[in-house]
């Protein structure tokens, strides 16, 4: 781990906001995508050197049904995680993965894959 985090609210948002009204984001915010298919969040993500890495995404679900997504990284292969409810929107969970990396600067881009958006975003640590 390079023990970095990234939070959501410095990320690129296609169809979303940085919004701050569900308590206990890091930072100053979280990300709310638009409830649409497609609507997503990309962080730029640095690796000292290629390899795999884990990413713990931490995120909230305030609703009882799932909000999957799409995990992307350069463009590559897409990674489909489920993000359940959390119980509620102040309640942020991390699910962990693992990624491949190139040396450099990266993208890591999460897109929502149904019509309920992603979850509330807050970060990744990587
Ligand atoms: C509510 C909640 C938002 C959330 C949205 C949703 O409006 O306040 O933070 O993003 O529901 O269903 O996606
Ligand atoms: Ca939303």
């Amino acid at each position: 781990s390079t023990g970095t985090r990234y939070e959501a609210e410095n990320a690129t948002i296609s169809q979303g906001a940085v919004e701050s009204n569900h308590a206990g984001y890091s930072g100053t915010g979280f990300v709310n995508g638009d409830n649409v298919t497609g609507s997503y969040t990309e962080w730029t993500i640095n690796a000292p050197a290629a390899g795999t890495a884990t990413i713990a995404l931490r995120y909230a679900n305030g609703t009882t049904t799932a909000r999957p997504a799409a995990v992307t990284v350069n463009g590559g292969a897409a990674q489909n995680r489920d993000y359940p409810g959390t119980g509620a929107w102040t309640t942020w969970v991390s699910d962990t993965f693992t990624v491949p990396l190139n040396a450099g600067a990266n993208t890591l881009r999460v897109t929502a894959t149904t019509d309920g958006g992603n979850p509330n975003l807050d970060y990744v640590d990587v």
